[in-house]
């Protein structure tokens, strides 16, 4: 069957576009008062990668980046880029392929002398998981603290809502298309946010389909007593966990009220719960499928109406009890926080990250 390209790429950018302009917006306050740890020697280098609609050096970025450079002077700062140009980078948010992106940040990295030694990383959003993926796969240069703010350790569950307006249709008419087509193999392919689409009620299909997030999480079929499938993740793969276990720390730091990432837990690693695990929805599917109001019960899923918003937190998912990738031994060694910011997604106010990048940032080397 042939894919509708170019709908299917208008229907995602412009859903994700309306909803999630997340260039992340730094609070602003006098700085002054952060050289604070002006007795280290030879901080360790840092680098942050920004999130969706944003670019390598947009002001929100360039303002982060000298206020973190007060906040530890001397530190070294490298602003992860996909692209050169500005543009450029911030189209690569959307588009491409997330595998091949990760490869080229790889050899970006391990070309920078001054991150021969280690450094810490900060992801903003997608950001988050993409420097997971470095750390499983490549790690070389080896990442020591990982602070992720907002990311989709657990992928996204939905596309943003339609909001009532002029345009609803129309939205929840390209929706339901970027749903069907979100495991193609060309969404697949050139769609970021696709690559990291985690939908509950399909997990056989995101398990077989999906390009990224299933293999940089060792989520397996077994894992969900699913039927095995011909994907090409169904070996767990030992190196990612070892990689990940010689992060020093890793910092997860949830927005409070984020809407843009749905759910929003999945920056904890948590996600909706399929919806046969969903006790009072299935009920009521039930008992609904059980009366002359049968066609009712579909018909409420359709509108989104269900209960399907029971979340399994990070230490009851699978990934996590199997310590597929040793989350779970780095949480019992006690080196996983949960830290959260209040607001909206990427509302970056000083009282949310200036304390973490103090104390996880910039050490000495
Ligand atoms: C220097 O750093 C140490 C530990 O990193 C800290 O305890 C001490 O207070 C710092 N000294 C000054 C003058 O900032
Ligand atoms: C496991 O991951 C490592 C690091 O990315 C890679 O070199 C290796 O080929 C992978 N092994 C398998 C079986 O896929």
């Amino acid at each position: 069957m042939k894919q509708p390209l170019g709908f299917l790429t208008l229907a995602f950018c412009l859903l994700v576009a309306v909803a999630s302009p997340t260039p992340a917006t730094v609070g602003h306050s006098g700085t002054s008062d952060f050289t604070r740890n002006a007795n280290v020697t030879n901080p360790r280098p840092l680098v942050v990668w920004h999130g969706l609609g944003d670019s390598h050096s947009s002001p929100g970025m360039l303002q982060f980046v000298s206020m973190i450079k007060d906040i530890h002077p001397g530190i070294f700062v490298h602003s992860v880029y996909i692209e050169e140009e500005l543009d450029a980078d911030r189209k690569a948010g959307w588009l491409g392929n997330v595998n091949d992106q990760i490869e080229k940040v790889a050899g970006q990295l391990n070309e920078i002398e001054q991150l021969q030694n280690g450094f810490d990383a900060i992801g903003f959003s997608q950001a988050g998981q993409f420097f997971r993926a470095y750390i499983e796969r490549y790690n070389s240069p080896p990442i020591h603290n990982l602070i992720t703010f907002g990311s989709q350790h657990m992928g996204i569950a939905d596309l943003p809502g339609c909001a009532p307006g002029p345009s609803y249709f129309w939205c929840i008419f390209a929706r339901r298309a970027a749903e069907r087509g979100v495991y193609g193999s060309w969404a697949q392919n050139n769609l970021i946010q696709a690559q990291y689409f985690r939908d509950p009620t399909r997990l056989p299909l995101y398990l077989a389909s999906n390009n990224f997030l299933p293999d940089i999480n060792n989520e397996l079929p077994e894992d969900y007593s699913l039927p095995p499938t011909d994907a090409g993740h169904v070996t767990r793969n030992n190196t990612y966990k070892t990689n990940f276990l010689s992060l020093n720390k890793l910092i997860l730091v949830i927005f409070t009220e984020d809407k843009t990432v749905v759910p929003k837990e999945s920056a904890w690693f948590g996600s909706y719960a399929p919806p046969e695990q969903t006790s009072f929805s299935s009920l009521i599917q039930f008992m609904l499928s059980h009366t002359p109001l049968a066609p009712l019960s579909s018909l409420l899923g359709k509108f989104g109406w269900t209960d399907d918003k029971v979340i399994i937190p990070m230490r009851l998912q699978p990934m996590y009890l199997e310590d597929t990738i040793g989350l779970r031994t780095l949480d019992e060694r006690g080196d996983v926080r949960l830290e959260s910011c209040v607001g909206e997604h990427m509302r970056m106010a000083d009282e949310c990250w200036v304390d973490l990048v103090e104390e996880f940032c910039g050490g000495q080397l």
